[in-house]
C-alpha cells in the first residue's frame, strides 16, 4: 500500500506530501489540486511499462500536455546534484520511498516525454491491479467497445469505463470473493449478480444484461426492472431509455466488486448523477472495497460519501486511521491542503471553513 505520494513542482503543487491510507478522499474547491494528486499516480502507471523512454505526459490514462504544462509554474530549485533544470518529481513510499524524477529540458518545453530517473527499483504498485475512472464517464448509449486486449487480457474497464459491458460480459460468472464486497441480497456470488444487487441499492428493482451484438466489434447493456410493480421484468430496455445515472455509476460498482488486496483504485467524482440515498450506497460499496485490502483513493463533492464512508468507520468497516480525509482549498498558486482527522465513532477532528459547511451555512441564512 502507498503510505505518503509526495509531489515536487507537479502542476499546482510546488511541494506536496500527502498521506495515503487504505481509503482516500480528496475533497475541497474546484481547480485546488485534487485530481492532480489522481493523475501523478496514474502518470507514473501510465509510464511505467517503459520506464527508459520517460515519463509519458500523454497516454491512455493521463493526458497532461507538455513538460511546460505539468511543471509548476513558479518551480523550486531542482534539490538534485546532478542536474541544474527543473525537475518534476514523485516520491511513492510503499514502506520505502521510491523516486520518480522527470527531467524538465528548457530547450524542449513542448515535448510530452520528459527524461526519468527512477531510484528505488521497480515498484509493485507499478504492476498491481489498477482501475482509474475519470468524472467524464460513460453516458448510456446503444452499444459499447468490445476490445479482448483491454477489458479481457488486462481487466482494464478504462478511464470512461467504456470497457466496463465487455468486461461485465466476459467476467460475470467469476465470483465475488465471500466478505465486505458480497452483497448479501444477491441471488448469487458471482459478479453479475452481485453488480445487479449493488445497482439495486441505487435503483430497487433494476437488473442488467451484458451481450456480445455477433458479428461486430461491440457489446450492448440493456436493463429490466423485474421488481418494480406494473413493468412486465422480461421486457428489456436499452440504456438510452433508462436514466442516465444508472449507467454513469456501472463502472465505479464493477471496479469496486473486482477489488482485490492488491488493486490500487482511483475513482473521480463516484456520486456523480446519482441521488442522495444512491451517493451514501456508494460510498458503502467504496468503503466495502477497501476493506477488502484494495487501496483506493477518491475525490468526491459530495457530504453523503464523506457521511457513508465516516459510518463505514463507526461499523468497524473501515479503521479510523486508515481512512484518510483531505481538505484541500488552495487554487492558483497557493495549494494548500488540509486534514482533518477520523476517530473510531466516525467522528471528524476539525471542520475548516468551507468543508462540508454548506448546509449550516444555507440553514443560518433560512433561519436568520
Ligand atoms: N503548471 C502549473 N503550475 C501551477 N499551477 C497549475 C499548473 N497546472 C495546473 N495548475 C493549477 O492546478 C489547478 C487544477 O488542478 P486540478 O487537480 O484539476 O483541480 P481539482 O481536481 O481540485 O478541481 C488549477 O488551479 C490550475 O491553475
Ligand atoms: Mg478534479
Amino acid at each position: 500500500m502507498i503510505t505518503r505520494l509526495t509531489l515536487i513542482n507537479f502542476k499546482a503543487f510546488r511541494s506536496l506530501g500527502l498521506p495515503l491510507g487504505p481509503l482516500t478522499l480528496l475533497t475541497g474547491l474546484n481547480s485546488s489540486g485534487k485530481s492532480s494528486v489522481l493523475q501523478a499516480l496514474a502518470l507514473l502507471r501510465q509510464s511505467a511499462d517503459n520506464v527508459a523512454r520517460g515519463l509519458l505526459l500523454n497516454g491512455e490514462l493521463v493526458e497532461l500536455g507538455s513538460a511546460r504544462d505539468v511543471l509548476h509554474d513558479d518551480f523550486g530549485p531542482a534539490d538534485d546534484p546532478d542536474t541544474d533544470a527543473p525537475v518534476v518529481g514523485f516520491v511513492v513510499d510503499v514502506g520505502k520511498p521510491f523516486e520518480f524524477v522527470g527531467l524538465y529540458d528548457p530547450e524542449e518545453p513542448d515535448e510530452d516525454v520528459m527524461q526519468m530517473r527512477v531510484r528505488g527499483g521497480t515498484l509493485p504498485f507499478l504492476a498491481a491491479p489498477f482501475q482509474y475512472l475519470h468524472a467524464d464517464r460513460i453516458t448510456p448509449a446503444v452499444t459499447y467497445p468490445r476490445s479482448r486486449q483491454v477489458a479481457i487480457d488486462r481487466g482494464f474497464l478504462g478511464v470512461r469505463g467504456e470497457h466496463t459491458v465487455n468486461f461485465l460480459r466476459h467476467y460475470g460468472e467469476k465470483e465475488v470473493p465471500d466478505g465486505p464486497l458480497r452483497h448479501p441480497d444477491a441471488s448469487s456470488p458471482q459478479l453479475r449478480d452481485q453488480t445487479a444487487a449493488w445497482m439495486q441499492e441505487l435503483c430497487p428493482g433494476v437488473n442488467l444484461q451484458a451481450s456480445a451484438i455477433e458479428g461486430t466489434d461491440f457489446v450492448r447493456l440493456s436493463y429490466g426492472f423485474g421488481g418494480t410493480a406494473g413493468i412486465n421484468a422480461t421486457r428489456r430496455r436499452r440504456p438510452t431509455n433508462v436514466g442516465f445515472g444508472l449507467t454513469y455509476a456501472l463502472p465505479i460498482v464493477v471496479a469496486c466488486l473486482t477489488a482485490t488486496p492488491e488493486s490500487l483504485i482511483l475513482l473521480e467524482n463516484p456520486e456523480a448523477h446519482l441521488h442522495p440515498k444512491g451517493q451514501s450506497r456508494m460510498a458503502a460499496l467504496i468503503s466495502a472495497a477497501a476493506a477488502t485490502g484494495a487501496q483506493l483513493v477518491v475525490e468526491t463533492h459530495s457530504d453523503h460519501v464523506l457521511n457513508g464512508v465516516r459510518i463505514a468507520v463507526k461499523h468497524e468497516v473501515l479503521r479510523p486511521e486508515g481512512t484518510v480525509v483531505h481538505f484541500f482549498r488552495g487554487n492558483g498558486s497557493g495549494a494548500e491542503v488540509i486534514t482533518p482527522g477520523i476517530d473510531k465513532d466516525g467522528m471528524l477532528a476539525q471542520w475548516p471553513e468551507g468543508f462540508f459547511d454548506e448546509w449550516e451555512n444555507s440553514l443560518d441564512q433560512l433561519l436568520d
